[in-house]
């Protein structure tokens, strides 16, 4: 149990961590900040607060629309920013179209970071993904342990769901990998999807698993169309808490995590998913798959969009 977890974003993602983190008894205090809505961070850890007698578990919840809530937090997760909600047109904006909005945002959430909490391990959520946790890292010059960003947890979670339907077995048997960015050219990794512990081709044709991978690169699309408003919110909690409890109970878990690169991949200096073990410390190592020749061309298309993504982040920078 950690001493202070800190959500920011009192929106859908961040109602279901508040909740989730008290359920599981993760941290003694959990603050959860809003600054749009004024009383809406305190509203939700009211009412959490006043189920906390029934749950039997004495967790201090405090809601507020000031950064100074995140005070010495060991752990923040950053949720802030606008979700892709249908245009009048019905049509989606991308992940990018999100970011000039998104990039003010996260300028305030890193200075509320830096002020209150600058020894937390930071986990982000807001989209566009790669670009705001580059964006983090630019503001908040924190190791590159402690920053990272949750989108393979739940890219790998679509993927193994799909396949475990298709297979008609357990979504337990079934471990995936999906790697990239967070966006249209992210990559399931065929060569790592098993079912327990065989080759998911032995279950699933070649054809279906092509439409399940292009259905995974697509699903956060597939949910906001289906919700009118709004995007996914309960998966990419859960998928951010289970990057939290790797960390808060030191699993060495690995997983899929956006990490700053520094040559690995052949990569320097970009934020973008790889496999990584997870520890207490953080990102304690970057693993080094073994990629096909097609893969490493499809990892090349993922580093070209979140490259483009990081240089309009830095075209918008001061
Ligand atoms: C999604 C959003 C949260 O993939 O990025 O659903």
């Amino acid at each position: 149990m950690l001493q202070k977890i800190g959500i920011i974003g009192g929106g859908n993602i961040g109602g279901v961590l508040a909740l989730e983190i008290v359920k599981r008894r993760l941290a003694r205090n959990v603050a959860l900040v809003d600054i749009k809505e004024p009383d809406l961070a305190k509203g939700k850890c009211l009412d959490i607060s006043e189920g906390t007698p029934v749950l039997k578990n004495d967790i201090n919840l405090m809601g507020s629309k000031e950064y100074d809530v995140l005070k010495d937090a060991n752990m923040v997760i950053n949720t802030a920013g606008v979700p892709r909600t249908a245009k009048p047109d019905g049509t989606l904006p991308s992940r990018e179209e999100l970011l000039t909005t998104n990039l003010k945002i996260t300028d305030a959430v890193s200075n509320g970071i830096s002020k209150y909490c600058p020894k937390a391990i930071v986990i982000s959520i807001a989209n566009p993904l790669d670009a705001i946790v580059y964006r983090l890292h630019m503001n908040l010059k924190i190791p590159k342990q402690r920053l990272m960003g949750m989108a393979g947890a739940l890219d790998s979670a679509r993927y193994r769901y799909f396949v475990a339907q298709e297979a008609g077995v357990s979504v337990d048997n079934v471990e995936a990998m999906v790697l990239g960015g967070h966006g249209d050219d992210m990559l399931p990794i065929r060569s790592a999807c098993r079912i327990a512990g065989m080759p998911v081709e032995k279950f699933v044709s070649q054809e279906k698993l092509d439409a399940i991978e292009n259905r995974t690169r697509n699903a956060g699309g597939e949910v906001v169309k289906l919700l009118g408003s709004g995007s996914a919110f309960v998966s990419p909690a859960w998928s951010a808490l289970d990057m939290a409890e790797a960390i808060i109970f030191d699993k060495k878990k690995i997983m899929p995590v956006s990490a700053y690169l520094d040559g690995e991949y052949g990569v320097k200096g970009l934020f973008i998913g790889v496999p990584v073990i997870l520890g207490a410390e953080g990102i304690e190592k970057i693993i080094i798959m073994d990629l096909s020749e097609k893969e490493k061309e499809a990892f090349k298309n993922s580093v070209t969009s979140v490259e483009k993504t990081k240089n309009e982040v830095l075209a918008l920078t001061k």
